[in-house]
């Protein structure tokens, strides 16, 4: 189930160059995005309306986008503007074209109706380009549906076990109940755990010479966008003493590209005062090497799942996040559907 009303990350903005063409797919729509003489991005169907060759296999040229089968040529609004041979564009000739809005780095399209898109919804992607704050660009992709990565990261109990070695390193907070509590079109998550070790990706960082106490705390929105403020400080030491704690916000998207695979944007931020390019590379590696650790595991599930036959999941305490979320999708698709 896609909903369509929605921004999805379509790409980081240093993906769409100032020449030359992006293909992607986006809820099993291909997807051609290229910019224009002034820097904003189009994205058109990538299917010529001529003989339904991909655009992307074509040139970028000016405003516009070629077809490099036939030559035909269309404008950031899907405008066919040139037939080769032809004086005139016979009339209707155009693609489709997508909303886009390009937002703190991140470039978002536009799935539903046009004229329903609303700017309201882009999700406060703030670190992703704000002076203070510093990180490297990661994407993965993967080979599975939207919602298992969702539920992955509905869930924390997990960092316990598929990052013991990463950003978890404590059996505490698999053990920890997280507060949830529902935000316009999404939840807000908050987990803390007391007096644990630092995990081991803090070394990036900072080292502390004792236990700590770590906070998550982050609202997952519609349509599956992760906005994570998380951190440490020595157990002990007062809130806001910036001089023995780790913070950092962090900004994830799932978009799905078919039913079975997904685009995974995702960044770490640190504070700028943290550290310099070493601090943002080893933070950089530190997430990667957990995401792999994710990747392999969902993939697994996924596996299993397709091999699985008729058994059902079963619901624990641990599910209530995803499971409230799973239900906010439903009824976000029924209001979609006019239904409600
Ligand atoms: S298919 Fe594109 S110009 Fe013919
Ligand atoms: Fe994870």
């Amino acid at each position: 189930m896609f909903l369509r009303d929605c921004w999805y990350v379509v790409a980081w903005s240093h993906e769409v160059p100032s020449q030359g063409l992006l293909a992607r797919t986006v809820l099993g729509e291909a997807l051609v995005l290229f910019r224009t003489q002034d820097g904003s991005v189009a994205a058109l169907a990538d299917r010529c309306c001529h003989r339904l060759a991909p655009l992307s296999r074509g040139r970028h040229e000016g405003d516009c986008v070629r077809c490099g089968y036939h030559g035909l040529a269309f404008d950031a609004h899907g405008r066919c503007v040139e037939v080769p041979g032809m004086e005139t564009v016979p009339p209707g000739l155009a693609v489709r074209t997508y909303p886009v809005v390009e937002h703190n780095r991140w470039v978002f399209v536009w799935m539903g109706e046009p004229e329903r898109a609303n700017r309201r919804w882009l999700p406060d992607n703030f670190s992703c380009d704000h002076p203070d704050w510093v990180y490297r660009p990661g994407y993965l992709h993967y080979e599975v549906p939207w919602q298992l990565i969702a539920d992955n990261l509905l869930d924390f109990s997990h960092l316990s076990y598929v990052h013991e070695a990463t950003l978890g390193g404590s059996t505490a907070i698999a053990r920890a109940r997280p507060r949830i509590d529902p935000i316009e079109r999404g939840l807000r998550i908050g987990r803390e755990v007391k007096s644990v070790p630092a995990p081991p990706y803090y070394a990036a960082l900072r080292a502390f010479d004792g236990p700590i106490d770590r906070w998550f705390i982050y609202d997952f929105l519609l349509p599956a966008t992760l906005l994570m403020n998380s951190g440490g400080r020595l157990h002990g030491a007062p809130e806001g003493d910036s001089a023995s704690e780790v913070h950092l916000h962090s900004c994830q998207a799932l978009t799905p590209e078919t039913e079975s695979s997904t685009h995974y944007f995702f960044q770490q931020a640190h504070p700028r005062h943290l550290g310099d390019e070493k601090v943002t590379e080893g933070l950089y590696q530190g997430v990667i090497r957990a995401f792999e650790e994710d990747r392999a595991m969902i993939s697994a599930q996924y596996g299993a799942i397709r091999r699985g036959g008729e058994q059902a999941m079963m619901s624990l305490p641990m599910d209530a996040a995803l499971l409230q979320f799973r239900r906010l999708v439903e009824r976000e698709a029924a209001r979609e559907a006019g239904l409600t």
